[in-house]
This record gives structure tokens, sequence and C-alpha cells, in this order.
């Protein structure tokens, strides 16, 4: 596969950097990948972080939330993804149940996902709790990425997939959360689907870089899911979503255009076929005609 232009002379994305882009206000840029190919393709277009997200649970492994993937299956799916990487800093989610209990569990799940996939940091989702959490993660040498605002592992408990902060007491429990991350020791924050206004208020409060998904332009830089933004996931997409390609509907007609081709014969020819010496082929005849 071809790569970007820059790989070769691209430096690789480090806790540093990623600060240093944030001071010198260069968006940084994220994307979710789930296995080998969609890492490279990540890679290739050189983007600054890949996060293996447990939104993998719905764009790759077909559940109807996030809240079902296992560690083993996250595991899976980071491993494959820090394959097909080169530069970007691979951060994994840990998954819903695999962190919560209690410090221990977060700092052994942590340290499973970076002994066993090679991730460099890993993700989890709120305030409250987490950030306690966090800072234990953080305390064990494992680089954490927070996350407030719409969080979809609690989804059921915040009213749904519905953006969050929308009066001023809960856009001050959201802030609350990000600074209590920062605080904590979290490298980043993700914000996802609150209002700008709430984005732009707390902004100037922030010294460590937030990455924004639905949450307006006033981030320190953004992240899509792979699915999304190239049009392959079959589902309907939220408001803050920017679809690049179309992914699904040319490999639809691509297998569909093969699958006409075996039926009407139009393939596999000649060109596709190996070839044999004739003299081993008529051999080869007379050696079946001798079998029983
Ligand atoms: O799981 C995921 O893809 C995420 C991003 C949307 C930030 O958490």
């Amino acid at each position: 596969m071809s790569t970007h232009p820059d790989s070769a002379s691209r430096a690789q994305t480090t806790l540093t950097s990623l600060a240093e882009q944030k001071a010198e206000r260069r968006p940084i840029v994220m994307v979710t990948a789930y296995d080998y190919p969609s890492a490279q393709i990540a890679d290739a277009a050189g983007v600054d972080i890949v996060l293996v997200g447990d939104s993998g649970a719905m764009t790759v492994l077909g559940y109807d939330s996030t809240v079902p993937i296992t560690v083993e299956e996250m595991l899976v799916l980071t491993a494959a993804a820090r394959r097909g990487l080169t530069t970007p800093l691979l951060v994994a989610d840990l998954p819903f149940g695999s962190y919560e209990l209690s410090d221990e569990q977060a700092v052994a799940t942590a340290q499973r996902f970076v002994k066993t996939t090679g991730c460099d940091a890993v993700k989890i989702e709120r305030g409250g709790t987490t950030v306690d959490r966090a800072r234990a993660i953080v305390a064990a040498g494992i680089p954490v990425m927070g996350h407030v605002g719409l969080t979809p592992q609690t989804a059921v408990s915040i009213g749904g997939y519905r953006s969050q902060g929308r009066t001023a007491d809960e856009a001050l429990g959201v802030c609350r959360s990000a600074l209590a991350l920062q605080d904590a020791g979290c490298f980043a924050v993700v914000f996802e689907a609150i209002p700008s206004d709430v984005t732009d208020a707390v902004m100037p409060r922030m010294q460590i870089p937030v990455i924004g998904i639905g949450a307006g332009s006033g981030t320190d830089g953004q992240v899509l899911v792979f699915h999304d933004l190239l049009g392959i996931y079959d589902g309907r997409p939220a408001k803050f979503v920017k679809q690049y390609a179309d992914l699904r509907r040319a490999m639809i007609a691509g297998v569909s255009a093969y699958a006409e081709d075996v039926r009407s014969g139009g393939y596999p020819k000649e060109e596709h076929a190996y070839a044999m010496p004739p003299e081993e082929s008529a051999r080869l005849k007379e050696l079946l005609d001798r079998e029983p």
C-alpha cells in the first residue's frame, strides 16, 4: 500500500509533541481504527492519534451499544491496530466494567492493555469516580485520556445518546469533570456532544489538549469514528458526523459486481488461472485414468 508522502519523515506522536501542538495551535487529528487495515490507512493519512474506540463494539462487532464489548475483544482489536501503525500515538478504550470497580482493577486492566497490545495510552469515560481511576493509572506510569460530555458507556443513565450540558448547571458538571481529569494527570481529554459555548467557556482553563467530537471548533483537535467519516457504517449518523467518502456504497457495488461476474462466467478468466506445462498436464490425465 502506498503511504502518505510525508510518512518517512513524519515524527512519532508523543505526549510532548501533542502538548506542543496545543501550544502552537496546530490542530490535533485523531481517528478511530479497529484492525490492521484501518490502522494502516489512518497511519498512511498522517493522523496524530489513533483510538481503538469501544465504538468498535458497534462498527465492527455488530453489538447495539458499546457496553457489551469485552476486554478480550478489545485486546484483539487493539493488537491488530498496533501492527498497522508507525507514527501515531495509539490509545485504547478500556471497556465498560473493566475499570470502575477499584483503582486496583483499573490499573490491572490498563497494564494488561499496554503489555499485551503495545498501546501507548488508555481512555476511560466520565468524571466522578473515574477521576480517581485516572489518577491511579497515571501513577502506575500509563498515560490516560479522559472523556466527558456524552459518555456512551453510561448513555442510559445520562438520558440516552443526546448532547450533554445544555443547561448551565449541567454544563458546569461537564466542565468540573474535565478540570478534575486534568488535575488527576490526564494528558488529554475528549469532549463529546456538548454545546460549543460550553467548550469555549472552559477552554481557557484547559492546559491539556482537548479533542472534540461534536463539541464545536474551539477544541485543540477533532476525532471521528473511521466508519462514520468513510461512510461504511449502516446506522444513522450523529449530528456531528461529516462523511468524507461513501465506501459502503462502493463496497456493495464491488461485491455485487464480483457476484454478477461469477454467476455470468465473467470471472475467473485465463489471466487469473495458474498454468501447467502441457506434458505434465497430459501425464496427469494418464495417471488419473489409471486410478481406480
Ligand atoms: O469509542 C469511540 O470511538 C470514542 C470516540 C467517539 C471518542 O470514544
